[in-house]
């Protein structure tokens, strides 16, 4: 898949987590597919996926996950040792990948995709920017595509991770063009009492 990137924009993320791989300071790695897809596996919200856009994929096993259930996955993440990862991955059990070395808040899509699952991509990306984020991950689907988010919650100031509390979540992915879940938001744990909330967003 061909992409329409904006190689010249600067990245606007947190900008050192090339260094954190670099430092083997990856303290987020699970090291096993997070809770909230092998339920979101279970209760079937990934049934008729065709197009995944996994964005901040760092080493993580979901992108691979998704693609042996079938879906075309495009893996992003600017740091070069995530991206090559996961090119090997791929290369390794010789499944066809879109896996690209970019800044999210710049790529585009060349059409709408059906699917989004941000695991952890938001919460790393300075809060100043995180409505382009939103906005992009609106523009990457297609009305009626899911957006399955990890919502991190570190009850902390400062970041990354940075704190993701709901009120500002259901400011930012607005009624007007997310349709929230009636149910209550699956909570992953993690380490040092954070946790995620993972909830799937209907794109409007
Ligand atoms: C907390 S890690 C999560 C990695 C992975 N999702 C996982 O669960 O293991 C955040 C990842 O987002 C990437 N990232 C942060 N800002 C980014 C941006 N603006 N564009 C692309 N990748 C970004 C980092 O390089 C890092 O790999």
């Amino acid at each position: 898949m061909s992409t329409q990137n904006d190689m010249n924009a600067p990245f606007r993320g947190a900008p050192d987590w090339q260094q954190r791989y670099d430092d083997q300071s990856t303290r987020w790695e699970r090291g096993a597919l997070n809770p909230a897809f092998v339920h979101w596996q279970e209760v079937g919200a990934f049934e008729g996926i065709k197009s995944v856009i996994i964005p901040g994929c760092g080493r993580s096993p979901e992108p691979l996950a998704f693609a042996r259930l079938g879906a075309h996955v495009t893996a992003l993440d600017f740091a070069p040792t995530a991206a090559a990862f996961q090119k090997e991955v791929f290369e390794n059990a010789s499944i066809e990948a879109c896996v690209e070395a970019v800044d999210v808040l710049a790529w585009r899509p060349d059409v709408p995709l059906d699917a989004v699952y941000d695991q952890t991509c938001l919460c790393a990306i300075t809060p100043a920017v995180w409505q382009d984020y939103a906005d992009q991950l609106h523009r990457w689907l297609r009305p009626g595509g899911r957006a399955f988010m990890l919502f991190m919650q570190t009850g902390k100031e400062g970041g990354p991770p940075f704190h993701s509390p709901l009120a500002t979540m259901r400011d930012l992915f607005d009624d007007a063009r997310w349709q929230w879940p009636d149910t209550p938001l699956y909570r992953s744990d993690h380490m040092n009492e954070k946790y995620e909330l993972g909830a799937m967003l209907i794109r409007r």
